[in-house]
């Protein structure tokens, strides 16, 4: 297994449009795990392959969500292969979303609070599954990678601008 390196705005890979995945192969699932690999490392929830430079349809997602009697941090990795959204919820959903590629950085974004989706795993094997929650935000956060959006381009022009300033000043700091 390998770290790979995460493309961070405003690098220009991060706006093309992934292509389908056609072919499910050991390849792929070594990849995969290097995601992951990547994914915990950073770390983050969620992880789609044109982040670690890979334009192909694919993402990961684990939310770790923790044990409230032990405090343990239970592990729930998933992988989503050429996922597509067939139905949205009109309620939406307002959740404060980060990206590991517009690093420390927050705002809140709304989306459709429950979705139905459908997507192959790993093993080449199609699920259809109604998502609310964290997951479907993160879900749908992680399929607007595929078609080149961040969600910094889902807020007004102003909010954006604050993002990207204290972004700006945070690596100037950093470097
Ligand atoms: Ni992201």
């Amino acid at each position: 297994m390998a770290l790979l390196p995460i493309i961070e705005t405003p690098d220009p890979r991060l706006k093309a449009i992934s292509a389908p995945v056609e072919k499910v192969d050991d390849d792929l699932r070594v990849f995969i795990a290097d995601m992951f690999e990547t994914m915990y490392d950073a770390p983050g929830i969620g992880l789609a392959a044109i982040q670690v430079g890979l334009a192909k349809r694919v993402l990961v997602i684990d939310l770790q969500d923790k044990d409230e009697e032990t405090g343990e941090t239970i592990k729930d990795p998933r992988v989503f292969i050429n996922p597509e959204i067939l139905e949205e919820s009109e309620e939406l959903s307002v959740y404060s979303e980060g990206c590991l590629s517009v690093p420390e950085q927050y705002a809140d974004v709304a989306r459709p609070a429950v979705i139905k989706a459908k997507w192959l795993d790993a093993d080449g094997k199609e699920h259809v599954e109604q998502i609310d929650g964290l997951l479907a935000t993160c879900l749908q956060h992680e399929m607007d990678h595929l078609n080149g959006i961040l969600f910094i381009d889902r807020l007004s022009k102003l909010k954006r601008d604050i993002v990207l300033k204290k972004l700006a000043k945070a690596r100037k700091m950093a470097a």
